[in-house]
């Protein structure tokens, strides 16, 4: 699209703001030239005390506009008050142009709950705070109200996260097929497989060493998460050794929280199952994401329903503690009965923790490059189609049924603008989540594309580490490491 920006405003956050109404547009630097590219023009300027900003969208023959304005206060900065001012200008244009404004209005680029923490550690109760979400942020009340409910039910955790505590992620980037929406980074062709064995080498030392990081600088290890891709690729002697080595690194730290995402029901056994529960974890993740061979089978994941409820019976049974359940709503091929039909029989089984997703388009994902060559359509969508009934429809049953949201995060280009949510039966909020989403404490990341997260005394300035994306490039800076240059890398695949 083309976007011009005129006056003292950060260009990302304008062009975040254009995301919210045209989800998958891009801003090359050259700018696409005809009548058919939507235009977006975005003009600020300060006048005695007051940001006034104006917006004015061409779009499909149709031109609207927008104007916002923000006094300038002590009581926030200037550029947050321009930001919003901008963002208001916006959203009025926007709204007007697609006949129904956002569900988060110009709520971009933050995490949500962080804006609502900030606001009640400010003084304000959590009344003012829906309020100012609403008349500042443009929030539909629905999302006001469940974004202050997220913030209530975190508040046992954070004061779990005190100072020098931390927690540990370790990455396990493997996954037996790739799922045709997914873009995070994980390998699953036979190449990549094959250097599992090599990886979990380097992995071992590197949680050694990061939990002897841990113990000299007198930190308080309070949960490990193994996550992917997909842990439960490994075989159960490799899961063995993996978890055993964690539990020799943290020594006789007791945890709050172990959990070994399986995910994929294709890759869980009972051995497996059977090892995790030696080693003490104690929460763990299956994934349908829908409960449908039709719709299963076009986004690639290999297995059925049937695998699904097969893997969560023998997790159920095995006595794990939480298990977590990761639904999405809104995927290609998917509906609303399909997806309320998927609601209903999770929430029959009784899983701890259901995570609520939204079909997000990645731009690296198998979906996203179908619909780029022409071969799939619709998958950016403003309104969402049904995507925010079904979303609705999980709120209220998960309600219903006693589950509490305790975390919340949004990403770009995410059907109807919708959000992700995780549930949890009542004092079983997973832990490692709300820490590493709310950054309230230190995240240690190990393994290919894991992030080491420091945050700043008092809550203030985080440091980010960020591991080799790539395992062959995180193999190959092991053996450059290793003093005798063995380190157990592997050429690349
Ligand atoms: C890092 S993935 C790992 C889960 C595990 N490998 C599995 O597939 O079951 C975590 C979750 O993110 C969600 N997810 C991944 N890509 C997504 C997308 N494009 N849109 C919405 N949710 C997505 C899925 O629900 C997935 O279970
Ligand atoms: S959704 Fe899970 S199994 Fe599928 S590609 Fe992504 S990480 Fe791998």
């Amino acid at each position: 699209m083309r976007l011009t920006v005129e006056g003292e405003i950060n260009r990302t956050y304008c062009q975040n703001l254009c995301l919210i109404f045209f989800p998958g547009a891009k801003f090359p630097e050259k700018e696409p030239e005809g009548a058919d590219v939507p235009e977006v023009l975005l003009r600020t300027r300060t006048e005695e005390g007051v940001s006034i900003s104006e917006a004015v969208i061409l779009c499909g023959g149709r031109r609207t506009t927008g104007v916002g304005r923000v006094a300038l206060s002590s009581a926030e900065s200037a550029d947050r008050a321009v930001k919003r001012s901008v963002g208001e200008a916006m959203l009025r244009a926007g709204s007007e142009l697609m006949g129904a404004p956002p569900p988060w209005g110009i709520l971009t680029g933050v995490r949500p709950a962080k804006v609502a923490a900030a606001m009640l550690a400010g003084g304000l109760d959590a009344d003012a705070v829906r309020e100012a979400l609403i008349k500042e942020y443009f929030v539909s009340e629905e999302k006001a109200a469940l974004l202050c409910r997220i913030c209530s039910v975190q508040e046992k955790a954070k004061a779990l996260a005190e100072e020098g505590t931390c927690s540990l992620y370790i990455s396990i980037p493997f996954c037996p097929t790739r799922c045709a929406y997914c873009s995070f980074v994980s390998y699953a062709t036979p190449a990549y497989l094959a250097t599992i064995p090599a990886y979990l080498d380097c992995l071992c030392l590197d949680i050694e060493a990061t939990c002897r990081t841990i113990r000299e600088r007198g930190e308080k290890l309070l949960t490990v998460y193994v996550g992917g891709g997909t842990p439960t690729i490994l075989s159960a002697a490799q899961l063995d050794r993996l978890l055993s080595t964690v539990n020799r690194a943290i020594g006789g730290t007791r945890l709050l929280e172990f959990t070994v995402e399986a995910g994929r029901p294709d890759t869980v056994t009972a051995e497996k199952i059977e090892v995790m529960l030696a080693h003490g974890v104690d929460r763990t993740g299956i994934n349908p994401q829908i409960l449908d061979d039709d719709v299963l089978a076009g986004i690639g994941r290999r297995h059925t329903a049937a695998d699904f409820y097969a893997a969560y019976e023998l997790a159920a049974r095995s006595g794990i503690p939480v298990i977590n359940t990761d639904l999405i709503a809104g995927l290609p091929g998917s509906d609303f009965r399909r997806f309320a039909g998927t609601v209903d029989e999770i929430v029959r089984l009784q899983p701890r923790n259901v995570t609520v997703h939204t079909y997000c388009v990645k731009r690296a994902a198998e979906f996203t490059e179908r619909a780029a060559a022409g071969s799939l359509d619709g998958i950016y969508s403003y309104s969402g189609d049904d995507t925010a009934a079904c979303i609705e429809y999980s709120q209220r049953k998960l309600a219903e049924k006693g589950y509490l949201p305790y975390y919340l995060y949004r990403q770009k280009n995410s059907k109807g603008n919708l959000e992700n949510v995780g549930y949890a039966a009542e004092g079983f909020e997973g832990l490692y989540n709300i820490f590493m989403m709310e950054e309230l404490q230190h995240i240690y990341g190990v393994g290919a594309g894991a992030v080491t997260k420091r945050i700043g005394r008092n809550g203030g300035k985080i440091t980010r580490i960020f591991e080799p994306k790539y395992t062959y490039e995180y193999l190959r800076q092991h053996a450059e490491d290793a003093p005798d240059g063995s380190g157990g890398g592997a050429a690349k695949p």
